[in-house]
C-alpha cells in the first residue's frame, strides 16, 4: 500500500471513530438512562419513581428550588441518603457537555 493511501485510510478509520463515539442527545440519554425512575415526561410516576419518592420535574416549584448546579452534581456523582445510593453517578457514561445537555432538558419539563 502507497503512503498517501495509507494515511486515507487511517483518517477514515479516526471519522468512524469520532462517529460512533459522539455525544448523543439529551433526549436519546434520558431515554435510556432515566427514564427508568424519573418517567418520560420527568414526573417520576414509575414504580421505580414512586418508590423512590422522586420529585416532579413538571411542577414549577420543584424547578425553582433545584440548583443548575446541584443537578449537575446529581447527574456526575450521584444521590446519596444516609450513604444509601438513591441514584448512580453517571461521569463514567456520561461526559460533561451531555450532563449539562441533560440539565437543561429536565428544565424543559417545567409548564
Ligand atoms: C435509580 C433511579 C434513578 C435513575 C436511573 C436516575 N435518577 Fe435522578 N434521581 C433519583 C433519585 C432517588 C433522586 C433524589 C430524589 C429527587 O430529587 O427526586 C434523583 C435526583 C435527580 C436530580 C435532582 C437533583 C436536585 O438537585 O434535586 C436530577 C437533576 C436527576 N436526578 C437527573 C437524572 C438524570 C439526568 C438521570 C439519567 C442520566 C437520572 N436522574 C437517573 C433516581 C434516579
Amino acid at each position: 500500500m502507497n503512503t498517501p493511501l495509507k494515511l486515507f485510510t487511517l483518517g477514515a478509520g479516526l471519522a468512524l471513530t469520532a462517529a460512533l463515539t459522539h455525544a448523543a442527545p439529551a433526549a436519546e440519554n434520558w431515554e435510556n438512562q432515566c427514564t427508568k425512575c424519573h418517567g418520560a415526561d420527568g414526573k417520576g410516576q414509575t414504580k421505580v419513581g414512586k418508590k423512590l419518592n422522586l420529585k416532579d420535574y413538571s411542577d414549577a416549584k420543584v424547578q425553582a428550588e433545584m440548583k443548575d448546579a446541584d443537578m449537575t452534581k446529581a447527574i456526575t456523582a450521584g444521590v446519596f441518603v444516609d450513604g444509601k445510593e438513591k441514584m448512580k453517578a453517571f461521569k463514567d457514561e456520561l461526559s460533561a457537555d451531555e450532563i449539562k445537555d441533560l440539565v437543561a432538558y429536565v428544565r424543559k419539563f417545567k409548564g
